[in-house]
């Protein structure tokens, strides 16, 4: 992502209804993973609709640099011809990841576990975010930062283990990005690598692991945790990958079809893991229309096309157990709730504060600047829906894409135009955005 290019605003305003059928990019988590596991493995990866953002290419060029062969073939296809687990070569080049937590923070698993050092960089918001819940574990592991900004943060030296450890590591938070570290490490080390997480994160790795060939046993731990172990060293062989669409940018054109008066959209393929559909969950407690039908499966990864209606919708209270399976998502829930009668209140949103902006400031930041009430109380938001809102502000989008497309969701039946002051970061997850959404019938100007 550059930084150095002048910021690109636009303006959103009252739409007609928003209608046709869309299919949103690739899973972002399901993307990376694809690629990391297909340069981990023996063979030939076949990877279909993989998403083209930004985030996601530079996860492409870090297993290059990493040793992998990795072509595009054609549009959203993929090869990626692995090096074998443990085989990453010595990168040349620093792995900047630009935007990317996910990235940047899985790949440092995969480093952990071979016998190299390699530099590890990001724009301004990566540089920003917390690294040392990834660097701990993979410490115990035997990886050691040989570099670092303060606070073991971006630009930072790994150097991998030569002899990784396998440990049994209980998660501080609910953190898929933790947990797939551990265990992308956890592939070279001999024994069984365990992670235990007192609440269930997003299984993509897990699941997509099995699909490559490696021994891993998820069991249910307490109420809502899961305890996973990976045998290490599988022989891991390449297979094909067909990425559904992302629950996490279909998120906005769904609301976007929920507030706008008259729409009938239908989104397809969209990703239905369950522990990608909090989101889905909520908006349909809130009264909202979404019918899934044509529901089919690949390599463990549920899909579907869902059928949204616009909807009067009204305040609810989302429990703090549904944040891992909808945490990227509380953004435009915040716009939903602003539009609903009534407050809702979305309790223990602590992890919003270290993703790629403090999304618990910012969101309230974006409400509040055009005419919403909203609060933060410790940990939960709490948003006061009148059904309607005035709009007419500037929403600070803080190198954020999900702050930039929930603004320009909220503009789209809002009194008066909402403008975000950029929409350069987009580029990260949902190229197609603007397009796509003009092409339902929104207006962006
Ligand atoms: C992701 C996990 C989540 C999420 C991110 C993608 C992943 O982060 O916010 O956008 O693909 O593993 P945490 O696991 O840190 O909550």
């Amino acid at each position: 992502m550059s930084t150095s290019t002048a910021p690109t605003p636009l303006e959103s305003s009252a739409s007609g209804p928003l209608s046709g059928t869309i299919r949103v990019p690739g899973d972002k988590s399901i993307s990376h993973r694809a690629l990391i596991l297909g340069a981990l493995s023996v063979g030939e990866t076949r990877i279909s609709g993989l998403l083209e953002g930004e985030d996601v290419l530079n996860t492409a060029k870090s297993m290059r640099a990493l040793g992998a062969k990795v072509e595009r073939t054609g549009a959203f296809a993929w090869i990626v011809k692995g090096v074998g687990v443990g085989g990453f070569a010595q990168p040349s080049e620093t792995l900047d990841f630009g935007n990317s937590g996910t990235g940047c923070r899985l790949v440092m698993g995969a480093v952990a576990g071979c016998p190299i050092s390699a530099v590890f960089e990001g724009d301004a918001s990566l540089r920003s975010r917390p690294m040392r819940r990834i660097l701990d574990p993979l410490a115990l592991m035997g990886a050691k930062v040989t570099a670092s900004a303060e606070g073991g943060k971006l630009p930072l030296t790994l150097q991998g283990a030569s002899n990784p450890v396998p440990i049994e590591y209980r998660t501080p938070v609910a953190s898929a990005q933790i947990k797939s570290a551990v265990l992308l490490a956890g592939l070279a080390a001999p024994g069984v690598t365990t992670v235990i997480e007192q609440e269930a994160s997003r299984d993509h790795t897990e699941l997509m692991l099995k699909h490559f060939g490696a021994a891993i046993v998820t069991t249910p731990e307490g109420t809502h945790g899961r305890r996973i172990a990976l045998t290490g060293q599988p022989e891991l062989a390449g297979a094909p990958v067909i990425v559904p669409a992302d629950p996490s940018s279909a998120a906005f054109p769904l609301v976007a079809a929920l507030i706008v008066d008259g729409s009938d959209l239908v989104l397809s393929d969209v990703m239905t893991n369950p522990l990608r559909t909090g989101l889905f969950t909520t908006l349909r407690e809130m009264g909202a229309s979404i019918e899934e039908d044509d529901v089919r499966g690949d390599a463990g990864e549920p899909m579907a096309r869902l059928r949204v209606r616009a909807s009067k919708l009204r305040g609810v209270v989302v429990p703090p157990e549904r944040a891992p399976s909808m945490i990227d998502e509380y953004l435009v829930l915040a716009v939903a709730a602003a539009y609903a009668e009534g407050t809702t209140v979305m309790r223990g949103l602590h992890e919003l504060r270290v993703k790629e902006s403090d999304r618990l400031e910012a969101t309230a930041a974006m409400l509040r600047v055009n005419g919403v009430k909203v609060e933060i109380s410790g940990d939960d938001l709490i948003v006061e829906g009148r059904g309607h809102v005035p709009g007419g502000g500037l929403v600070a989008t803080h190198m954020d894409h999900r702050i930039a497309m929930s603004a320009l969701v909220m503009g789209l039946a809002s009194d008066k135009p909402v403008t975000v002051d950029d929409t350069a970061f987009i580029a990260t997850s949902f190229p197609d955005f603007i397009p796509l959404m003009r092409g339902a019938g929104a207006d962006f100007a």
